[in-house]
Formats: C-alpha cells, sequence, structure tokens
C-alpha cells in the first residue's frame, strides 16, 4: 500500500470530540473511543499539500469559490456514480444537518409530517424535533437472516398520509450499514411521487462503499426523481475532514436553491473558510488513490471483528455492513438493558461505543462500533467487548 493507515495518530494533542469528551459523554475519559464517526487516520497527503500551501499563503480572509471548486464534486459524482449535477443547482453549505436543518425550518409547513427509517443517524430525528415538525418512522426490520430491509407496506401506509410531504433518506445508512439497491430507492421513489412526497436524500456516505456493492444516487434515478429529491453529500467524511464544515447541497428548483442561498446569507455562512475551500477540491481531484486503499483497509477491519465475533463471541450477532465504517452490533442475546450493558463496556471494558437506543426506540439490545481507525485499536476494542461479554 502506498499509505499507511496502521500510523498511530496521537489525538489527545489534536483536541478532538472522539478523544477529549469522552468524559462529558460517558463519565470517563479513559476510554478506547470507537463512537462518533470520523477516523483516525490522518487525511490523505494531496489534500495536506493543498491546505499546507494555503498556510504558507499567511492570510485567511474571507475567501471567493472558484468554479472548479463545484466542479471537482460534479466531476466526482459523475466518475464514481453517473450521477449528473447541473452546475446551477449545486450549493456549499456548512454541513449536511445544517442543510436538513435549513430546509426543514423554512422548506416545510408547520402541519407537515416527516418520515425517517429507524434506527438511524439521531440528528434526523433532532432536527425534526428542533424544527417543530411531526416525525413519523418507518422501522426498518430484519429477515430471518438478520439482513436489514424495508418495511414497504407500512412505508406506504405512512406516505399515503396526507400531511406526510417529507422524507429524509440515508444512502448508505448509518448505523446498519445497508447501500440501498437501485430497485430499493426506485420503490421508495415512486411512492414518493405518487403521494407527492418530497425527499431530503443524504448521501454523507456514499464513497464508502465495500466490494460487490453499488452505491446509487436518489436523484439519478429519472428526471422526475431528481425534481422531488434535495441530494446532501461532502468529502468530510470520506476523507476525514469533518471538522472543516464544509458540504455541498443540490437543490434542482431554481427558487429552492436560491431560497436556500439566501437563508445561509441571512446567517452569514454562505462562504468556505481558507482551508475546507481548498481541501474539498483536492479530495476530489486527487484523492482517489487514497480512498480506493482507504476502503481495501476499512473493509479489512470489518472483516476482522466480524470472524473475530463468530469465532469468539457467538453471542453476538453482527451483520456485515455494505457501507460505512460503522459496525451495528447486536447484544439480545444476553438479555440485559442497553443501560446495563453500557455501565458494563465503560467500566469493565473501557470501550466507547454508541448505545443504539439513540437511534431509535427499536434498537434496545444494539450499541454501534466505529471501525476507522489503525487495525490494532480494533483489535484491542473487540478484546474489551469480548471480555465484558463473557463477565455479564
Ligand atoms: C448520515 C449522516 N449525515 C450527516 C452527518 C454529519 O454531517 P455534517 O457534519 O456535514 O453535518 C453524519 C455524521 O456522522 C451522518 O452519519
Amino acid at each position: 500500500m502506498k499509505y499507511n493507515f496502521d500510523k498511530k495518530v496521537d489525538r489527545i494533542k489534536n483536541n478532538s470530540a472522539k478523544w477529549n469528551e469522552m468524559g462529558k459523554n460517558f463519565g470517563h475519559n479513559d476510554l478506547l473511543p470507537m463512537w462518533i464517526a470520523d477516523m483516525d487516520f490522518e487525511t490523505a497527503p494531496e489534500i495536506l499539500e493543498e491546505m499546507k500551501n494555503k498556510l504558507d499563503q499567511k492570510i485567511f480572509g474571507y475567501v471567493s469559490r472558484p468554479d472548479s471548486y463545484y466542479q471537482s464534486a460534479i466531476e466526482w459524482s459523475k466518475k464514481r456514480y453517473n450521477y449528473d449535477i447541473d452546475f446551477s443547482s449545486i450549493i456549499h453549505s456548512p454541513g449536511v444537518i445544517p442543510t436538513i436543518s435549513i430546509v426543514l425550518k423554512n422548506f416545510v409547513k408547520d402541519t407537515d409530517k416527516i418520515m425517517i427509517q429507524t434506527p438511524v443517524y439521531p440528528p434526523f430525528a433532532g432536527t425534526v424535533k428542533n424544527s417543530d415538525k411531526i416525525l413519523v418512522e418507518n422501522e426498518l426490520v430484519q429477515d430471518s437472516d438478520g439482513n436489514w430491509k424495508i418495511d414497504f407496506e407500512d412505508f406506504e401506509a405512512k406516505a399515503k398520509d396526507d400531511n406526510l410531504n417529507w422524507f429524509i433518506l440515508c444512502n448508505p445508512h448509518n448505523p446498519v450499514g445497508r447501500v440501498w439497491k437501485r430497485e430499493e430507492l426506485q420503490k421508495m421513489a415512486d411512492i414518493c411521487l405518487k403521494y407527492n412526497i418530497r425527499v431530503i436524500s443524504d448521501e454523507i456516505w456514499r464513497d464508502l462503499v465495500y466490494k460487490g456493492h453499488e452505491f446509487t444516487a436518489f436523484a439519478s434515478l429519472s428526471k422526475e426523481v431528481e425534481d422531488i429529491t434535495i441530494t446532501c453529500f461532502s468529502a468530510t467524511k470520506t476523507f476525514n475532514l469533518a471538522g472543516l464544515q464544509a458540504s455541498f447541497a443540490v437543490f434542482p428548483r431554481k427558487e429552492e436553491l436560491e431560497l436556500f442561498d439566501a437563508k445561509l446569507g441571512a446567517l452569514d455562512i454562505k462562504r468556505n473558510n481558507p482551508f475546507s475551500l481548498v481541501a474539498m477540491e483536492a479530495a476530489f481531484s486527487k484523492g482517489e488513490e487514497w480512498l480506493n486503499e482507504l476502503l481495501e483497509y476499512l473493509e479489512g477491519n470489518v472483516d476482522f471483528v466480524i470472524d473475530y465475533v463468530q469465532k469468539n463471541i457467538p453471542k453476538v450477532k453482527i451483520i456485515k455492513p455494505e457501507g460505512t465504517y460503522l459496525v451495528w452490533f447486536d447484544f439480545s442475546e444476553l438479555n440485559l438493558s442497553n443501560k446495563d450493558i453500557s455501565k458494563a463496556l465503560i467500566e469493565e471494558g473501557k470501550v466507547a461505543l454508541n448505545d443504539g437506543t439513540s437511534f431509535g426506540n427499536t434498537s434496545s439490545g444494539f450499541f454501534r462500533m466505529n471501525i476507522a481507525c489503525p487495525r490494532y485499536m480494533v483489535q484491542d476494542a473487540i478484546t474489551r467487548v469480548e471480555k465484558v461479554v463473557k463477565s455479564l
């Protein structure tokens, strides 16, 4: 490999949320952090080089965005996903969640209901509640082999409600790791078209997809699907740049793009910062080789965890994620509350995993492990989990 993902990185000095906020979130600082979704890998050297060039300019005033900035994101989307984005429909946003928040606050009627598919990234429910809108959950279900599926009957039953006018899609899905197949997306799209439902498609994980699976952009299904969709993506998750706070939103309806732009303007958050400006473009124009190696390394981590759990902790069930670097652990065979499992993981195992119950009511028994770190950390984490499970 050209890039070294085994390299140990000291993130305490990095003032990272992942390493420095465990006391606040878990009551202890001395845990192995396998929670919040960023990676313990240095970003690609090709990105660092552009950031160093920016630093060398020694001036960090307001920046102006060159066309090449959006062009790099458009070309990446076309090349990797055959997703055509019109230059006039793409806009910067400080983050995917800020985009969703702004849309919900300004585009959605107070009486509108908004559907999400739980378990899902907690800020989805959070932004709906914070914008005083009504939340509707289409719960994902597991088949007899444990694979995560969409309950289409329930999806359509909920879609029929005249007040259900918005759906927030997570593709690839955090936390269950599904990369929704074209047919599944088309089935959701058909229902949304039939009942006049608008879609916010959060595709922030789209680059992190494992061999044998293919990401399809929701808006790329057809022109009519594109018209009902607002797409969100970024290079931040892919290249470990989340602290730079930048993302893209695609609004095919001109009046909505203009309204969104005006709302960003009112908050004075229209511009990139000098580092996100160069980092995002470098990621999309020079980061592909790094990403391909990263994916190989991450899949090695996933396979390691699955193999270890199957051989040594059979009470714990895991379905291999198709994408993301998140592994969704099912501890329900232990017949214990999440509170008790959490206490044991923290106090005995000294390992920080996300408690599944924060992703939705149905996730009792589940915990999420972030495996985007050097393999020695993953090995350490899984043996800590093993010790805890065997002691319970
Ligand atoms: C599905 C999903 N959307 C959005 C985000 C965060 O995006 P941003 O930092 O751009 O708001 C995350 C972070 O983990 C995520 O998992």
